[in-house]
């Protein structure tokens, strides 16, 4: 199956339906999000907490997050792979920008990358397309930085904010991003944000008016439980089904139940 073309994602801001992005941090997770036709893959550096285990996203590393994004690249056939720029990949310079956005296409194949901040980074998104590499922004709540702003909370509540918040998301289309995600900003600001920019909005805590929507998986489906975000909607329980599957072969391996017949060799 081909590639959704990029250029389709400014034809769905007019035109609809709605984008979708998910997250995946692994071939058999990405080929099921890419089989249920969702428009882009996430390879995000949540994959720190969902996935490794830390207690936010800040230390997750260039390696790790090419081996991760190789590992979903290499599952997904339609959805564009969306490579996650960490912490201090970027920040330092142009030409670290650059670089680091070229490994991610280069060594893990991914379509794009994904960076966090507006006009601050406005000059490193600009490098980053300027070498031929398509770029989505990401502003509002940008885990990376969530110290400065005072931790996980909704952003661009006064009018301040709500003008930063603006100028950040025209930053990043002047700059030349292809689309900007939108973290935990009041629905209302989202919603002039998207009718002020030519560039799609994907929103995640910033209500209905974005051009489309990103969750995590795990949160989706319930399979990380350490705790679960206000904007998140959980449409199924995998905790509990691995657990129910676990203590159920645990039960028939004591037994003797498991395994029957039909699950050995005979001879
Ligand atoms: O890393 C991630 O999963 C993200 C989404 C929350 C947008 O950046």
């Amino acid at each position: 199956m081909a590639k959704l073309p990029l250029t389709e994602l400014q034809d769905r801001k007019k035109r609809g339906p709605k984008i979708t992005m998910l997250t995946a941090y692994d071939y058999p997770t990405a080929r099921i999000v890419d089989a249920s036709g969702i428009d882009l893959i996430l390879v995000g550096d949540s994959l720190a907490m969902v996935c490794l285990g830390h207690p936010d996203t800040v230390s997750v590393t260039m390696e790790e997050m090419l081996h991760h994004t190789a590992a979903a690249a290499r599952g997904a056939e339609r959805a564009l792979v969306v490579g996650d720029m960490p912490f201090l990949s970027y920040q330092v310079s142009e030409e670290e920008a650059v670089r680091n956005a070229g490994r991610f296409v280069k060594e893990a194949r991914a379509d794009c990358v994904k960076l966090e901040g507006g006009l601050s980074q406005a000059d490193k998104v600009e490098a980053i397309v300027r070498a031929g590499i398509p770029v989505m922004g990401h502003i509002g709540l940008t885990p990376q930085t969530a110290t400065q702003l005072g931790g996980f909370k909704v952003q661009g509540r006064d009018p301040s904010a709500a003008k930063k918040l603006k100028e950040d998301a025209k930053a990043l289309e002047a700059a030349g991003a292809f689309a900007v995600v939108l973290e935990c900003v009041p629905s209302n600001l989202a919603g002039q944000i998207t009718k002020a920019i030519r560039i799609p909005t994907i929103g995640i805590g910033a209500g209905p008016y974005c051009d489309g929507q990103v969750l995590v998986l795990h949160d989706l489906v319930g399979l990380f439980d350490r705790f679960t975000p206000k904007f998140v909607k959980k449409y199924a329980d995998l905790s509990q089904q691995i657990r129910n599957a676990a203590q159920a072969y645990k039960a028939e391996v004591e037994s003797g139940a498991f395994p029957a017949k039909e699950h050995a060799f005979g001879g």
